[in-house]
């Protein structure tokens, strides 16, 4: 792959009424509002759920690092409309030399139940594997996050694995599925 050419300009990706395109400050609130939300209890770390607008803002600025860094790539889920921030998604890493990723995303609840999480991976999915090349992609999730396995599985990942107490979320050690998906 030739990370070079990859990192040029970022790749915004149309998808209709969505578009997934660069995390911006801007979008600091959006993102703290909806992170904040009681729906989200449970299934992400601490770290991920900014307590405070200014971590919020830190927040959105690392995820928007990422792409101008040449280490990976993050989308914000916007609303084409409104331009309006409901979700991100992107790779949290990438391992270049191994061409593996690890997949990641959160969506304002007040998006949920309508196909918006399903269409933004498969859409990301089509990029990483004709854009990026990727051979491996995997994610961890909470045993119980219901709703994130059912968007895994239909997006062709595999449960791999089981991972006792992976990691501390709201004071307690959860177990995690590893889930994969190899081209
Ligand atoms: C995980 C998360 C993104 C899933 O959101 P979601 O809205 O359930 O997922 P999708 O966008 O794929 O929507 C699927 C649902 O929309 C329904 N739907 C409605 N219209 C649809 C359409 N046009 N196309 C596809 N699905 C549609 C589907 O039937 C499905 O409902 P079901 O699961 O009850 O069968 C969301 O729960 C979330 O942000 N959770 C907190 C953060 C989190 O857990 N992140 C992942 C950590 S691993």
């Amino acid at each position: 792959m030739n990370t070079q050419y990859f990192f040029g300009s970022f790749p915004a990706l149309d998808l209709g009424e969505l578009v997934l395109r660069e995390i911006l400050a801007t979008d600091a609130q959006d993102y703290f509002d909806y992170m904040n939300r009681n729906e989200m209890e449970g299934f992400l770390t601490k770290e991920n759920r900014p307590q405070t607008i200014e971590k919020a803002l830190e927040e959105v600025q690392y995820w928007g690092s990422l792409f101008p860094a040449k280490r990976s790539i993050y989308w914000a889920i916007a609303l084409k409309e409104t331009n309006q921030m409901i979700g991100t998604a992107g790779f949290n890493h990438i391992s270049f030399a191994n061409s593996r990723a690890e997949i990641s995303y959160d969506l304002n609840p007040d998006y949920w139940g309508k196909g918006v999480m399903l269409k933004s991976i498969k859409g990301i999915l089509h990029f990483a594997d004709f854009g990026l090349g990727l051979v491996r992609i995997q994610a961890t999730v909470i045993i119980d996050n219901e709703k994130s396995i059912k968007v895994l599985e239909r997006c062709g990942f595999e449960k791999e694995g089981f991972m006792k107490k992976y990691e501390v979320v709201e004071g307690e050690h959860k177990d995690y599925y590893m889930f994969g998906r190899v081209v």
